[in-house]
């Protein structure tokens, strides 16, 4: 076979073949290929498409490309979960326990933040002691007997993905839907859960940013892994304003605790009850998705699900007593308090530049060999839709430094628009596919 003839049929429209699809993946794993003319087929890609059967093989030999997570020695439906990535998403750590309380194994392998959003495994390492890298046998002794593992995705998972998304990145073509969704749904087949639940983010702060595209997306990524024989099935959430009211990795871990001992932000505990609810039923735990939101708020109740976390936490090496009490979490020494700086409603609090002020605090990384200060980023007292008083305190700042402080306060400025007029604030999920 050769990389030309590949490119040339796929610059004139054609649809490459299964033989094809397998030679290119483990040509381009190998080194056998030279970058420029992968380059040319990302770009023929780009334009030309791919049919579900293409995206299909194509995901399955990117996930072979690697490790293939065996869950075996889990007895139970395993489920895992997906966020297209987001501001303040933190529901992984909330998600997961409610969902390992009702009965569903989580098994589920997490990745780093880069650029404005945050990654469960900079959240979960922001806990005293927790290690992210657990050898595979204690991995499923932790899930077999708490329910529930998070760790970091091992570095030989999907290295096809690793070196197709660094070209992608510099020949801009990421944003190609067949290219994302084999990109996300590779590493989802290759980590070994049963089932699949996608939380496509749609709005400022997202990947997605119209709901027809966000729509798009989702249904490719549902109907390729339920043709790679996983139950798959999406949620289209809002991404406008920031998820829940802290955006930073132990903040973050702080927000968790308050939402799984039922007293967090109103909007970030419906979505993780109904994410949980959604991997409930995909698990065949629940007949329908009321009596699963049901048993997900029951958990939280009656404190299992946040009992759930600790056991996980301390099995994970890390020190539980900072859940019992987060004080004792990190907390950067600077603080900064931002005023509106006028009266009137929040019309809009921009993810994204929100986001990107919480980098500039030192919360997230800009290239992924970057330091990150787990006790930095924002507390919000006000989000979307609120009513404030000029001079009002609308957040908190907290980062290593005065200068920090001063200069993510000037961006965080620019996220917020105060008017006259009350806001339509969003339903928090947009449209559900197959669950
Ligand atoms: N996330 C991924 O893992 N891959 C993409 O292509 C886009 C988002």
């Amino acid at each position: 076979m050769r990389m030309y003839d590949i490119i040339h049929k796929k610059r004139q429209g054609g649809e490459l073949t299964h033989e094809e699809i397998a030679w290119l993946v483990k040509s381009v794993t190998g080194g056998s290929v030279p970058d420029y003319q992968v380059s040319a087929l990302l770009m023929a890609i780009f334009f030309r498409g791919m049919t579900p059967e293409e995206t299909v093989d194509l995901t399955w030999e990117m996930a072979r490309s690697g490790d293939m997570a065996d869950l075996s020695p889990i007895p139970g439906v395993k489920v895992d979960k997906h966020s297209t990535g987001g501001v303040g998403d933190k529901t992984s750590l909330i998600v997961g326990p409610i969902a390992a309380a009702c009965g569903v194994k989580i098994a589920k392998m997490s990745g780093r933040g880069l650029g404005h959003t945050g990654g469960t495994v900079d959240k979960l390492e922001s806990i005293p002691g927790l290690h992210m890298d657990v050898p595979r046998e204690r991995f499923y002794e932790i899930v077999n007997k708490t329910g529930i593992a998070l760790v970091g995705q091992s570095g030989s998972l999907c290295p096809a993905d690793k070196k197709l998304y660094a070209l992608r990145d510099v020949t801009n073509t990421v944003d190609s839907l067949p290219l994302i969704a084999a990109s996300i749904m590779s590493k989802k087949l290759a980590a070994g859960a049963d089932a699949i639940l996608l939380d496509v983010k749609l709005g400022s702060g997202a990947f997605m940013k119209t709901l027809p595209e966000a729509v798009e997306l989702a249904e490719l990524m549902v109907d390729t892994g339920n043709r790679a024989g996983r139950r798959t099935a999406a949620m289209i959430t809002d991404m406008d304003m920031p998820l829940g009211r802290c955006i930073g990795n132990a903040l973050e871990v702080r927000e968790a605790v308050e939402i799984l001992r039922g007293d967090g932000d109103s909007r970030l505990t419906e979505l993780s009850l109904e994410l949980a609810a959604g991997m409930i039923t995909l698990a065949g735990l629940a007949p329908d998705n009321s009596s699963a939101l049901a048993k997900a708020r029951e958990t939280v109740a009656s404190g299992s699900a946040f009992k759930t976390l600790c056991d996980m936490v301390s099995a994970q090496g890390g020190d539980a007593s900072c859940l019992e009490d987060t004080s004792k979490l990190p907390l950067s020494p600077w603080e900064l308090t931002v005023s509106a700086p006028e009266s009137g409603y929040i019309t809009a609090l921009d993810a994204e530049t929100c986001g990107l002020a919480a980098m500039e605090l030192g919360a997230g990384r800009e290239s992924k060999d970057d330091e990150i200060d787990y006790g930095a980023g924002i507390a919000l007292l006000a989000n979307k839709g609120a009513a404030v008083e000029s001079g009002q305190p609308i957040a908190k700042l907290y980062a290593q430094s005065e200068a920090q402080c001063a200069q993510a306060k000037e961006r965080f400025l620019c996220a917020i628009t105060i008017e006259k007029e009350r806001p339509d604030v969003q339903p928090l999920i947009i449209k559900r596919i197959g669950i």
